[in-house]
């Protein structure tokens, strides 16, 4: 299966302005472009972290995969909130929930945030391809892409102007 980890960051590195949860800071065009390429995808994944700031987002009005998986280290908290084959909550390690995913059948899915997320996957060498919109803003602080040090080697494989001062990134992980 493979696992694309998708996110909009500031040009130093930061997926929330400051303290604001949230990704208000984003783009038109990385909005426009985000809600195109989800229907490439048939599963994806977010922290509960995420889950818990874009709630009626992701359960409403995300477009695209079939299946969005929350990680949560307590999924019995979201019984009343899931929705069988549309929306989950484990706390299942990564590499038992891609497991999970592609004994389901699943082929394709995006790894939506946010930066606990990241790392955990990255850490079980479990992300294929990096997916990343540079916003043309510095922040000089925030919710970094990654929460823990980590050294990942990344090969560029394509760059887009989404918009007049927004870059989207391409990269294939190096393993
Ligand atoms: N710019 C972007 O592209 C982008 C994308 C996504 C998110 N964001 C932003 O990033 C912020 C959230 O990022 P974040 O790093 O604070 O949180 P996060 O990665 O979304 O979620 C962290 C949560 O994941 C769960 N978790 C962590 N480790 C786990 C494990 N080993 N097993 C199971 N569950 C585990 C825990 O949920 P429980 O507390 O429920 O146990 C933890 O609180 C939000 O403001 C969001 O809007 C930005």
């Amino acid at each position: 299966m493979d696992m694309v980890l998708i996110a909009a960051q500031s040009l130093d590195g930061f997926i929330t302005k400051h303290s604001e949860p949230g990704t208000a800071f984003t783009s038109p065009e990385d909005k426009a472009y985000f809600r195109r390429i989800l229907a490439g995808f048939d599963a994806c994944l977010f922290g509960g972290e995420t889950y818990r700031v874009s709630r009626d987002f992701i359960r409403e009005r995300l477009p695209g995969p079939a299946l969005r998986v929350v990680m949560t280290r307590s999924p019995e908290r979201y019984a009343a909130e899931a929705i069988a084959e549309r929306l989950e909550f484990t706390d299942a390690a990564p590499a038992a929930l891609v497991a999970g995913l592609r004994a389901r059948d699943f082929k394709r899915c995006a790894v939506l945030g946010g930066s606990h997320v990241h790392s955990l996957f990255f850490e079980a060498g479990l992300v294929d391809e990096v997916w990343l919109t540079v916003e043309p803003v510095l922040f000089g602080g925030g919710t970094p892409l990654l929460a823990r040090r980590a050294e990942v080697g990344l090969v560029l494989q394509a760059t887009e102007k989404l918009g007049a001062n927004t870059l989207l990134l391409h990269y294939r992980v190096v393993r």
